[in-house]
């Protein structure tokens, strides 16, 4: 076995990872040759002599627009809205709405041992973001009377933890029939010389090969087909560390539908010109995302009517994709390029010994969703309020943003925010938190709640039969 190994890494300069071979015990060997026997190696050889793929010139940024929008303005006229939901709630009356969650990151920055979708983040029931995704999907099934699909992507490093998670909490309720967790797959990553790094002696360095994944992921798990054998025409995509997306909102879903969109892409007003967030703009015809650290600051700062912001729109990372466009891109395996990234990736020098860099020393590789944005006829980008509908968990304390206590804040003001809209008096500096089967949006809060009613203290509404 170890001769056949040699030859095949040897003609693409990767024996080094052999280097250990004879001190290993059989299932050790079977194990590395396995994981050998699963790495593209042409497609790894052809990332390492490319070079980085150019982002868009300076001059395509400044002529950038944004795509076109439904505004908050188009949500706040009554006409505009009512239309755009009613589509949306006949979709789903139909049926023809899944949900594809994004699991398989590892949270490095958050620094919780076990997969981000299982921190708890109820602000009163302390529920893990998993159950508030759960609950959304099936909130939206029961107001509708049809099911919602729920396709959840884990990577490697998260599969086993989540679906036990999952199975234990037996979906927190959902049909098992309708839910479906697929893992996506892995990239190895290379150091300075283009070698691969060896995690140990045993087993190469590989990592879940970015949130681009899914589209290979749903169509070899079978979901993409499992989707379109239910009938389902549209896949709601969302992030599982935002607890605030609108998953299946009604009017976004009609928005989507309305503009013939084969990507709707919700975004949020930027309130830097060089906020972090990636701009969502139109170049010559063609949708796609400049990240914020290859938009030059002139064009960020460009301005348009009444001296606002040119480029606005920023992304939270939330789509909805027609399943046909899907199904067509899957087709195309070049459609999604790869990135890089600069990583500090801990390895086993030849010597054997392991060694934790303190600066970045390997390049990963991984594909962004958001790079079928340009291949989407009728893109547009649809806006929401932060408040209403990204608030994400990212980091740990003590991180000015994106930590627990800024998610667990920003659900209770939402919730809270519902409440008074429907006349609920909450008393000042009290907690509230509704459970999705309890009220999922503002809407529902309304239809719940009297007007008149009080809350004085800390507060969970929970599911409900
Ligand atoms: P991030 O890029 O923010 O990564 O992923 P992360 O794992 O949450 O956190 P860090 O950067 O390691 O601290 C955004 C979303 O995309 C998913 C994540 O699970 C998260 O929901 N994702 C990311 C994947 O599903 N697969 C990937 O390979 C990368």
């Amino acid at each position: 076995m170890k001769t056949q190994l040699e030859t095949k890494l040897a003609q693409y300069g990767q024996d080094h990872l052999l280097k250990f071979w004879d001190e290993l015990d059989p299932d050790q060997q079977t194990q590395l040759a396995a994981q050998i026997d699963a790495i593209d190696f042409d497609l790894v050889q052809s990332l390492i002599n490319k070079k980085a793929a150019e982002g868009s010139s300076d001059a395509e940024a400044m002529r950038a627009e944004v795509p076109p929008a439904i505004t908050l303005d188009d949500f706040a006229d009554s006409a505009s809205y009512d239309a755009a939901a009613a589509i949306g709630k006949q979709a789903l009356a139909n049926g023809e709405l899944a949900m594809v969650l994004v699991a398989g990151g590892q949270g490095s920055r958050l620094g919780f041992e076990h997969p981000k979708g299982m921190y708890p983040v109820g602000p009163v029931s302390d529920v893990s973001l998993y159950q508030i995704h759960f609950e959304k999907v099936m909130a939206r099934a029961k107001q509708f009377g049809a099911p919602v699909p729920m396709y959840v992507m884990t990577s490697p490093p998260t599969h086993e933890e989540t679906t036990a998670f999952l199975k234990e909490h037996k979906f927190f309720g959902m049909n098992p029939d309708h839910v479906r967790i697929f893992c996506q797959g892995v990239m190895p990553a290379v150091d300075d010389d283009g070698k691969l790094l060896l995690a140990d002696k045993d087993r190469i360095f590989v990592s879940p090969n970015g949130h681009g994944g899914t589209l290979a992921g749903l169509v070899d798990s079978g979901c993409l087909q499992h989707a379109r054998e239910l009938g389902v025409k549209h896949l709601f995509y969302g992030q599982v560390d935002n607890p605030l997306v609108q998953i299946c909102d009604p009017a976004l879903v009609g928005y989507h539908i309305q503009s013939n969109s084969q990507m709707t892409s919700q975004v949020v007003r930027k309130n830097d010109p060089v906020q972090k967030v990636g701009n969502v703009v139109e170049v010559d015809g063609k949708v796609q995302i400049i990240e914020y650290s290859d938009l030059p600051e002139a064009a960020a700062r460009l301005t348009g009517d009444g001296g606002n912001l040119k480029l606005w729109a920023g992304s939270i990372a939330v789509h909805v994709f027609d399943l046909a466009f899907l199904e067509q891109s899957s087709g195309q395996a070049e459609t999604l390029p790869f990135h890089r990234a600069r990583k500090k990736v801990p390895f086993v020098d030849d010597a054997g010994a392991a060694v934790s860099p303190e600066q970045p020393n390997a390049t990963k590789f991984e594909r962004f969703i958001f790079d079928l944005l340009p291949f989407a006829k009728n893109a547009i980008v649809c806006e929401v309020d932060a408040n209403d509908g990204f608030c994400a968990l990212k980091n740990a304390p003590p991180a000015p943003s994106e930590t627990e206590a800024h998610v667990r804040a920003a659900i209770s003001d939402l919730h809270t925010r519902w409440l008074t809209a429907a006349g609920v008096e909450v008393a000042a500096g009290v907690k509230v938190e509704l459970s999705p089967l309890y009220a999922v949006d503002a809407e529902v809060t309304k239809e719940r709640f009297a007007a008149g009613t009080k809350i004085s203290e800390d507060t969970y509404f929970g599911p409900t039969e």
